[in-house]
């Protein structure tokens, strides 16, 4: 295995998990850039880099440059960049790669997982998108991602807009729909956990049959008086359009 040394431009919850899986397999963190030069010094000390807070002083005889910026902060930080070398790459699922094109090499690190700074998570599995501008750059890419994971996609940047879109209904609304589900419990005194074992058995059945044989309750079975009842309980005009427009969802898809 290639060890690559990297700078990561951000100290959020990818640049952690990155930088410290990277450097437990061996790569060397030169650079951790924060506007924010405390957020540089929390992920820098983790992992004995330089914490810097401007970019300015970002160095290039390295090999990989990583941003890790919030998706609407690319641009602006490429711009504050002034060289065309090394090999720079971003890790957002929505952003098009040729945002990078000032750059001689330039690619995608995209993972396809739910990252959050203080939650543990075995990157071992996580798909990584890979996209690049020349083979030698893809190779590059793919060498750094197969040393952290052994689950490697290579996807041109239409794909991975639609993998990040279907990312987002499968844990975003999902996830959205646990958070509404926690605040009924809260309103009659019901602990969450009671929903642990339920939540936890959607995912893990979905892994021996297609999502859509998974789906079990009322609307699939179109239990009309119950899904009624269900109704009457919601506190909100809005919970009831949302009640309402997702059973209806489920009765299209089920009756295509
Ligand atoms: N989290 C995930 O689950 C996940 C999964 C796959 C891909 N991604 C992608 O990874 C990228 C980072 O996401 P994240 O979840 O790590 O975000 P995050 O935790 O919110 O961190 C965002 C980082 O961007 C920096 N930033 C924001 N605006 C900036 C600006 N105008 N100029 C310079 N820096 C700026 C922040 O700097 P300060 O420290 O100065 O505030 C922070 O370091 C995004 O492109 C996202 O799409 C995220």
């Amino acid at each position: 295995m290639q060890n690559f040394n990297i700078s990561i431009i951000g100290a959020g919850n990818i640049a952690t998990h990155l930088a410290i899986n990277f450097t437990k397999k061996g790569h060397l963190i030169e650079q951790v850039y924060s506007r924010n030069i405390n957020n540089a010094k929390i992920l820098a000390k983790k992992i004995k880099a330089n914490p810097i807070n401007n970019l300015a002083n970002l160095k290039t005889n390295i090999d990989i440059i990583l941003i890790c910026v919030s998706d609407s902060a690319i641009i602006e930080v490429v711009n504050q960049l002034n060289f065309r070398s090394p090999l720079i790459a971003h890790t957002a699922g929505s952003v098009p790669m040729q945002a990078l094109n000032k750059f001689d090499s330039f690619g995608v690190f995209y993972p396809l997982q739910t990252f959050s700074k203080n939650a543990k998570l075995n990157l071992n599995k996580v798909p990584f998108c890979i996209e690049a501008n020349s083979e030698v750059n893809k190779k590059k890419l793919i060498d750094l991602a197969n040393s952290i994971s052994n689950n490697i996609f290579e996807l041109n940047s239409e794909e991975r807009l639609q993998a990040h879109l279907a990312a987002v209904f499968a844990n975003n609304f999902s996830n959205h729909m646990f958070a509404m589900a926690e605040q009924m419990l809260k309103k009659h005194k019901i602990p969450f956990d009671i929903l642990k074992p339920i939540i936890l058995e959607t995912a893990t059945k979905i892994q021996q049959i297609p999502p859509q044989l998974a789906q079990t309750g009322p609307a699939v079975r179109n239990d009309i008086k119950t899904m009624e009842k269900h109704l009457a309980l919601l506190t909100s005009q809005h919970l009831e359009n949302l009640y309402s427009f997702v059973s209806q969802s489920i009765q299209n898809l089920k009756n295509q």
